[in-house]
């Protein structure tokens, strides 16, 4: 059994509940925290995340008689605790003793105090006192009974351009580049003449006056998200020093640049994801889906903890719309139905004070006589009901690439014939049309086993390591379908161009040689023919493109390039490779990949059903779960069912067709065939 079925177990299923910050509040009021916590099916709170200052008043001295109250308290109310190191939040004391721990930004200042995450992560110091609190924390609540799970510090990110950063990133590139003759070839310091003589000449990138090295850019990107990891693994080390049984892990964020989560992943017994859909933005349910998809294969399919949202407002934002009522629980069964295995929060109870006073809570300021609470009580009493789900997951037939040396490439390192690349944005325009038409989804890092899938999409992958190039072009050859945009296999991993033409790393995979790369002025469109006679536009790039063992799905129709190839397909050894050398209209965009995903032969989870309905099934080996869920607020939807099952938020038995009410949900429980 894993630490995750363990904790399970514990919690009956699905883990319900939000963090917990009893440090804000009088003892009086814990009481009647744990009463309503009960009457909403709360199991699990993530307890102390920014409580170092009130664990550790002054340097050594240590106040844990209101946690053993707030601990002892849950367990008697049968409520589980995910316990925070206190580390994202170092006190005002230990910034005065050192203030060499507040990280340096770009630009040269300090951070400061008044916010959170005001650390180097490089800082021995800050690693110092991070281990000394955690310590004590492991030696005191390792095996009070409450202990469900540990949550590492919180939303590891911040980047530093301190001295001690410099001395870890020296340490990092040692190690990498072994010496200093290869650290000069892979960053090509003889342009602009920056060869290094001695590694004590290394410093991590200050502000660029003027452009900065982009393979020491890209090293530097690398090293922070490592920086960081270590800071999470030495946390770790420490709690299961103490104890082995207890899964420990950390919170990440949507589609965050500054942390390599491929890499993190396997030092966490879960994934944890903190995300906030803006209520404004009428697409953010289709971004979250990718990153639910995303955090599912994290972990190569196993099941993850959506650990904070919000139950409604957020307050970061100039505009802070609520969740209108159904919405908190809607976006929450979209989690589930892409296998989180629970539904937290960003807080139970909402602060009266501090820089988060208007976030929403599970018990807002109107309290428990209220919208949000009412719809709380009610997802609880839902959670129960979808327990079975809980540990099951799923497996696509097309995988989307996302990685993080490709996102830092394109976005962080500059000096790219355009500098307005939206690496998000690529991949969301390439997943969406997959998503309205209820096709699963599994993402993948480069160079990782594509074994099973039919179809690969690679958005925009401008840098990619010769590893990660080769399984591409072997998973075509063994008669996978690719599906790769512009702009892809241009470098290798030390952002240096390939030789012999672009795209270096898929000239032969794509059946095309490009001469040059064309970058569209603002405001020009293209006329682009398919071979079929549909015409489309396009804008925002065109590769100059020569046909080699490929041929044409399109071309342009006019300009410059009229008559050459916009979009080609080449047959690559028992596979077939779909490129898009432009930016096409959307709708001829969606239609090159849904045909190339048809050619492929794979099919959507259920077809004639609308988009604003969202169909996904996680399952095992006895029964699978289909999710249907309409994002419309207005429209209600038929779906035509193939088989009949057990709708479990209403018990009945559903065959035919399901009719979904404007917000309705189903979750349908049928036996694997
Ligand atoms: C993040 C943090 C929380 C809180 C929320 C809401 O996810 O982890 O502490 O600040 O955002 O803004």
């Amino acid at each position: 059994m894993t630490r995750m079925d363990a904790f399970r177990n514990r919690v009956g299923g699905l883990a319900y509940g939000g963090d917990y910050n009893p440090e804000q509040w009088d003892p009086s009021v814990w009481r009647e925290d744990v009463r309503l916590m009960r009457e909403a099916g709360v199991n699990t709170v993530s307890l102390g995340v920014f409580a170092w200052a009130s664990l550790e008043p002054e340097p050594g001295k240590f106040e844990f008689g209101w946690l053993d109250e707030v601990m002892d308290l849950l367990h008697d109310n049968g409520i589980h605790v995910n316990l925070a190191t206190p580390t994202a939040a170092p006190p005002v004391w230990l910034t005065h003793l050192h203030p060499e721990v507040f990280p340096i930004m770009a630009d040269g200042q300090p951070f400061g105090f008044g916010n959170r995450l005001h650390y180097d992560p490089s800082s021995p110091i800050y690693r110092d006192y991070a281990a000394k609190i955690t310590t004590k924390l492991a030696e005191r609540y390792s095996f009070h009974p409450a202990l469900a799970m540990w949550h590492i510090s919180n939303e590891y990110g911040p980047t530093a351009h301190n001295e001690a950063s410099s001395v870890n990133f020296r340490r990092w590139l040692r190690r990498k580049y072994g010496d200093l003759d290869t650290l000069n070839e892979a960053w090509t310091t003889r342009f602009w003449g920056q060869i290094y003589t001695d590694w004590d000449q290394i410093e991590v990138p200050n502000i660029p006056r003027t452009w900065m090295n982009p393979s020491r850019r890209l090293d530097f990107k690398r090293f922070t998200s490592d920086a960081l990891l270590e800071c999470y693994i030495a946390e770790r080390d420490i709690v299961r020093s103490f104890r082995d049984d207890i899964p420990v892990m950390t919170n990440f964020m949507r589609f965050y640049r500054n942390a390599d989560y491929w890499k993190w992943a396997p030092e966490e017994d879960a994934v944890a994801l903190d995300i906030y859909p803006n209520p404004a933005d009428a697409d953010s349910h289709v971004s979250a889906a990718f990153n639910y998809d995303l955090f599912r294969s994290l972990k190569g399919g196993r099941p993850w903890m959506l650990m904070e949202q919000a139950a409604s407002a957020v307050s970061q934002w100039k505009l802070n719309i609520v969740k209108e009522p159904g919405r908190m629980r809607l976006g929450s069964l979209q989690a589930l139905s892409r296998a989180a295995d629970s539904v937290m929060f960003f807080q139970w109870r909402a602060s009266r004070g501090g820089q988060e006073r208007f976030h929403s809570a599970m018990l807002p300021h109107s309290g428990p006589d209220s919208r949000t609470f009412r719809e709380i009580i009610d997802l609880g009493r839902e959670m129960k009901l979808l327990a079975p789900v809980a540990g099951t997951t799923s497996r696509s037939e097309i995988a989307v690439l996302f990685d993080w040396d490709g996102w830092w490439g394109l976005e962080e390192t500059f000096g790219i014939p355009r500098s307005d690349f939206s690496y998000t944005d690529t991949v969301m325009r390439h997943y969406t049309p997959l998503w309205e038409r209820h096709y699963p989804v599994d993402v993948v890092p480069a160079g990782s086993s594509l074994d099973g899938y039919k179809v690969l999409v690679v958005p925009n992958a401008y840098l990619i390591d010769d590893a990660g190039a080769e399984r591409i072009i072997e998973f075509a050859r063994d008669g996978g379908t690719v599906i790769m945009s512009f702009f892809s296999g241009v470098v290798d991993d030390r952002n240096r161009v390939r030789p012999d033409g672009y795209p270096g790393a898929f000239r032969r995979l794509i059946g095309a040689k490009i001469d040059e790369y064309w970058p569209a002025r603002p405001h020009e469109v293209f006329a682009v023919e398919f071979a079929d006679g549909r015409r489309a536009t396009s804008t925002w790039w065109r590769d100059d493109l020569h046909l080699e063992t490929g041929t044409a799905l399109a071309t342009y129709a006019d300009g410059l390039l009229e008559g050459r190839a916009a979009v080609v397909e080449n047959r690559f050894g028992a596979g077939r490779v779909v490129y898009l050398a432009t930016l096409l209209e959307q709708s001829a965009f969606d239609s090159v990949v849904l045909d190339a995903v048809a050619a492929a032969g794979v099919r959507p989870l259920l077809q004639d059903v609308p988009s604003h309905v969202e169909c996904s099934v996680r399952g095992d080996a006895a029964h699978e779960y289909l999710f249907l869920l309409n994002h419309s607020g207005e429209l209600n939807a038929s779906v035509p069912l193939e088989a009949e099952g057990t709708d479990l938020l209403t018990g009945t038995t559903v065959s035919g067709t399901v009719e979904l009410a404007p917000l309705g949900a189903a979750v349908i429980q049928r036996p694997r065939a």
